[in-house]
């Protein structure tokens, strides 16, 4: 059995045919999905698949770094209000984006400060999203670093001495479309890194695995990355799904609350 550790088919990029995505991905042995939240728009959409796939979807809750803009403070109030509302497998995606924008940087940190409180408050793990930032993200993690921290860094495209760094810290590295890639670079790091610390993930709609590299990238895909890191570590893709699969239920804990 495989898992999707990160995947956003709650967006309307799926509202077409999610059925159908969702039996794709279990016909190619995937099975679980965890959906990270964005911000408040996404909160519904996501919760309604848990309400359509009890068991299968388990939502996450916090504010994405590309969504700390002005009024920031009321999107953590409410993502506050939620934690303490039902139980969530994690908190995510967090972290910071220095791609996209850099006008918010700081209040970037502020937010990702508050949710990693928050995850320790609530002994949840934590989803990074850290796109051209991981070693910011480091920095900030070994700063708070607290008996029970521990998550994903999610999507991960670092160097080896990164990945070494966030593996000390306790965390996972999320595997996805991008080890496919020609010039990913995460390919020559992955070899290196111990299974123990690897979790599959797509990142669905986006950053889909070659052949379907700039195709909407959907969660059935997870088994094409899980071939990838059989191939690059010389194991059977049994031996990969065993492994990340247990990591990940290590990691979110046995999610009972599925309805709720
Ligand atoms: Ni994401």
């Amino acid at each position: 059995m495989l898992v999707d550790t990160h995947t956003h088919l709650y967006l309307d990029r799926f509202s077409n045919d999610r059925p159908d995505v969702i039996r794709r991905a279990v016909e190619a042995g995937v099975e679980r999905f965890y959906l990270p939240n964005v911000d408040r728009r996404t909160i519904e959409p996501m919760l309604a698949m848990e309400r359509d796939y009890p068991g299968r979807c388990f939502p996450m809750m916090g504010l994405h770094p590309c969504s700390v803009q002005a009024g920031f403070q009321e999107e953590l109030a409410l993502v506050r209000e939620w934690l303490e509302r039902r139980p969530f497998c994690a908190i995510g995606e967090i972290g910071l984006d220095f791609y996209w924008d850099l006008t918010f940087v700081e209040q970037q940190e502020e937010a990702f400060r508050t949710q990693v409180a928050w995850a320790l408050e609530f002994d949840l793990p934590i989803v990074i999203h850290s796109r051209d930032s991981i070693d910011r993200n480091l920095q900030l993690l070994e700063e708070l670093a607290a008996p029970g921290l521990r998550g994903i860094f999610h999507c991960f495209t670092g160097t080896l001495e990164q990945a070494r760094r966030a593996i000390d810290l306790g965390f996972l590295l999320g595997i996805g479309g991008v080890l496919t890639f020609k010039n990913g670079g995460i390919d020559q790091v992955v070899p290196e890194l111990p299974l123990e610390a690897l979790v599959l993930e797509t990142d669905a709609p986006y950053l889909a695995p070659v052949p379907y590299r700039g195709k909407r990238n959907e969660s059935a895909y997870v088994r094409i990355v899980a071939e990838k890191l059989a191939d690059l570590k010389g194991l059977s893709l049994e031996e990969v799904a065993t492994a990340t699969t247990a990591n990940a239920e290590k990691l979110f804990g046995h999610t009972t609350f599925a309805g709720a």
